[in-house]
């Protein structure tokens, strides 16, 4: 969480940082800060609130010159959001100026003893202490001389431990950025003459193609024009491998839309396709995912999966567990990345692991790769953002595709990675029992998704009706079973954090063994009931819903009346395979969640207290 951005070269740094904290708001927004390096000092600007604010603010105090900056935007860890706990942080001497994205896990000692050296602190942060640590040493590097700033910065995190991107200045050398990074991201944009720095490459890609991702435990100096690389233990990286960056400027646009979520929940027609495309060889009734070929052998002996993500990512994992067990007879755990890292592993041989993130860059999910590569397990990545930790560190990959996902709560890249794992599941599957034309028919049905999407969202002013409707409800049930049960939990999520409505996702089974309890006529159900092999079972808990006077909100296949009279509003979406549905149920859902949202005057790109990329653990 939290996004840094930075700027040295022959422009003005203040609109290249504003724009680029715009760009990274979905990484934090409870706070926000600039420093410029003006005339040999720091102006430093910081705000509670958006960026929005802070550029208000900014421009109502100063003229904002200066070729050199920093910036960030802050989802906070340490301190509540406050202008004082606002990053940059300078320290005690006014030397050095510092934003940092993560988090020092031993800043308490090392705040003890500068304190005991006389320093002051303004701030609860993590972040002020590290930014006097590196004065400190500095200051009384060598035989009591001042050492450079990259040396300082260097030392200081030889001292620390924990996760960081950081990007520091010092007023005395003009000239220089010094940019770190241990488990959080950073992208460094090489234009002409100047460099981008940034959590991700949204901020950059405007500016320039050409970027140099730095990996963990490196250090990028940025000295008079010329960029150098070496590792925090002093080992210079000669090479610098610069990475030609794909993403249109278009895609980071709403569109016309007016919000990112509703253009994303719109895309989702072409998403898929995306996803898709160049993967499906027909005429072999399989797919083709150029990134996992090499380990082809070791995914014909795979005897056990565990799947990992967090939050929407998880609940996709739920839709792959049925569709690997289905199709390649494989059987598949879903569990949390942050639990995997802590638990015993006993995979024993041929097990692998599939971590499932859009950004690539969940700290919960990062770490449990960690873990499953000490443990030996072949690991496999589904991700969205190319060139992201995740997408790095996976021994394999498949990416979805889908563009920059800018709205917080994820969507596009929910459909996109239902659709791989039914994917993958034909991959597995046609190594082992799956018959050619098995495959085919899946494929087929898969190919008309995205026509199905599309008719799905040509009726999305019904579901702004029903948002009218519901949106005075203050408790949700979002039911379904089998490859449906993750998705209502997907379903449950999205209104919550969108809307603030309170809803659980529940196997439509286990309602009876507990939940049920809840059902008045004050707490509606969503239940997922395509005509399927769950169908009948799942008439049955609406029926068990109504009888205890609970509101049905019935998503159903088309063309399937049964339900009309039964349930109190019925969503329909197209007939597809059972495994497949998921991916429809989706859409109606989403849509919900971000009418209801809208209705509430919720802020729907940026629900409160949250973040995109949770790069903590
Ligand atoms: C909800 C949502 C989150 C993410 C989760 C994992 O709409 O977006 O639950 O799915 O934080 O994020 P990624 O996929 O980036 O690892």
């Amino acid at each position: 969480m939290c996004g840094i951005v930075g700027y040295i070269g022959k422009n003005t740094a203040w609109p290249v940082l504003i724009k680029g904290l715009e760009r990274l708001e979905y990484r934090g927004y409870d706070s926000a800060g600039i420093a410029l390096l003006e005339g040999g000092t720091f102006s430093v600007y910081k705000k509670k609130g958006r960026v929005a604010e802070l550029s208000k603010f900014a421009k109502s105090h100063n003229e904002l010159s200066g070729g050199v900056g920093i910036a960030h935007t802050r989802w906070a860890t340490h301190g509540v959001p406050s202008d004082a706990n606002a990053h940059p942080h300078l320290s005690n001497g006014g030397d050095i100026v510092i934003v940092h994205n993560g988090i020092i896990e031993n800043y308490l000692s090392i705040k003890k003893v500068l304190i005991g050296k006389g320093y002051k602190f303004k701030s609860d942060t993590d972040t002020e202490v590290l930014a006097n640590l590196i004065e400190d040493i500095k200051k009384n590097g060598s035989a009591g001389r001042q050492i450079p700033i990259d040396e300082a910065v260097r030392l200081a995190l030889a001292e620390v431990t924990g996760a960081y991107a950081i990007l520091v200045l010092s007023k005395d050398e003009p000239g220089t950025m010094v940019v770190a990074k241990v488990g959080s991201p950073a992208v460094i944009g090489i234009g002409n003459g100047e460099f981008f720095i940034a959590s991700d490459a949204t901020p950059i890609v405007e500016h320039t193609k050409k970027v140099v991702y730095l990996e963990d435990g490196e250090m990028a100096v940025i000295k008079d024009g010329k960029l150098s690389l070496k590792t925090i233990k002093n080992k210079v990286r000669k090479n610098l491998y610069v990475h030609t960056l794909k993403t249109k400027i278009e895609e980071l646009e709403k569109g016309g839309f007016p919000h990112f979520m509703l253009k994303e929940i719109f895309d989702q027609p072409e998403s898929l396709r995306n996803t898709m495309r160049g993967r499906i060889v027909m005429d072999k009734g399989n797919v083709k995912f150029g990134g996992v070929e090499k380990f082809n052998k070791e995914f014909k002996n795979l005897e056990h999966l565990t799947i990992i993500g967090m939050g929407t990512a998880r609940f996709s994992g739920l839709i792959g567990e049925y569709a690997f067990e289905e199709l390649a007879g494989i059987p598949v755990k879903v569990e949390y990345g942050s639990e995997f890292t802590y638990r015993s592993v006993a995979n024993g041989r041929h097990a692998g692991l599939i971590a499932i993130s859009q950004s690539g860059e969940t700290a919960d999910t990062l770490n449990a790769i960690k873990k499953a590569k000490e443990e030996k397990l072949l690991t496999l990545g589904i991700v969205n953002v190319i060139g992201s930790s995740i997408a790095r560190v996976v021994d394999a990959g498949i990416y979805n595709h889908v563009g920059p996902e800018t709205a917080v709560a994820s969507t596009k890249a929910t459909t996109s990675q239902a659709l791989l794992f039914v994917m993958l599941a034909i991959y597995l599957g046609r190594m082992r029992d799956l018959s050619k034309s098995d495959g085919q028919k899946i494929l087929k049905e898969i190919q008309k998704l995205p026509e199905y999407v599309e008719s799905i969202l040509k009726h999305a002013n019904l579901i702004k009706k029903l948002a009218k409707k519901y949106k005075k409800y203050k408790n949700f049930f979002f039911l379904g079973r089998k490859y449906n049960a993750g998705a209502a939990m997907e379903g449950a999520l999205k209104l919550k954090e969108c809307s603030y409505i309170h809803a659980e996702g529940c196997n439509a089974a286990e309602l009876k063994h507990g939940p049920i309890s809840l059902i008045d006529k004050d707490f509606p159900s969503l239940v997922i009931a395509p005509t399927d092999s769950m169908y009948e079972k799942n008439k049955s808990h609406i029926q068990e819903i109504k009888a205890r006077g609970g509101k049905v909100i019935v998503l159903t296949t088309e063309g399937n009346k049964e339900l009309k009279n039964v349930a109190d509003d019925v969503i329909y979406i197209p007939k597809t395979l059972e495994m497949l549905t998921p991916i429809l149920a989706f859409v109606p859902m989403q849509l919900l969640a971000y009418y209801i949202a809208v209705e509430k005057g919720n802020d729907v790109d940026k629900p409160r207290n949250l973040a995109k990329s949770v790069t903590v653990e």
